[in-house]
């Protein structure tokens, strides 16, 4: 009778035991893919003194609440000279937001102020320089048409790309 008692008590605690390990398993693989949303909402972007990007196109999940591109400048001439951004509008926005923000001057990164059609926009950097923007995607759409470029002057008719939410 004793015995019978300890061999239940044993093989309660190892089911106990088993459901635990099984909670524990399920949260650490939430937080393996939680880490691998987060890194997936991560962009990077390079610059250089040829005035391009080194990306025609750039995307990221639509489950992304917000996203952070970082910019690398890997040239070496002064952003007065081979200034660089990246300033995201919606692609029927790009022409008049990069037109306006070319009076907008150096001192406001070549960006209208205040203009709610500018998604994000980093500063103008130069070479050896980087610069980060983290913006939220809510008044994005899944699939809607994105453009980012650098609204230097001169610059968007090469460095301008097609972004996505996917
Ligand atoms: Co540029």
């Amino acid at each position: 009778m004793r015995f019978l008692l300890t061999f239940k008590l044993v093989a309660l605690a190892t089911f106990f035991m088993a459901s635990f390990d099984a909670i524990a398993s399920e949260e650490a693989t939430a937080s393996v893919e939680a880490a691998a949303q987060d890194a997936a909402c991560q962009l990077t972007i390079e610059a250089n003194d040829r005035m391009q990007f080194n990306a025609l196109t750039m995307e990221a999940p639509a489950s992304c609440a917000e996203i952070t591109v970082t910019l690398t400048h890997t040239g070496q001439l002064p952003r007065e000279g081979m200034g660089h951004n990246w300033v995201l509008t919606a692609s029927g926005d790009f022409n008049d937001v990069a037109n306006e923000g070319m009076k907008a001057g150096l001192a406001n990164n070549y960006m209208p102020v205040g203009d709610t059609r500018v998604i994000a926009g980093t500063e103008i950097i130069g070479g050896g320089d980087t610069a980060s923007v983290t913006f939220s995607t809510s008044g994005m759409t899944a699939g809607g048409e994105y453009t980012y470029f650098c609204s230097f002057p001169g610059h968007w008719g090469m460095m301008k790309g097609a972004f996505k939410l996917v």
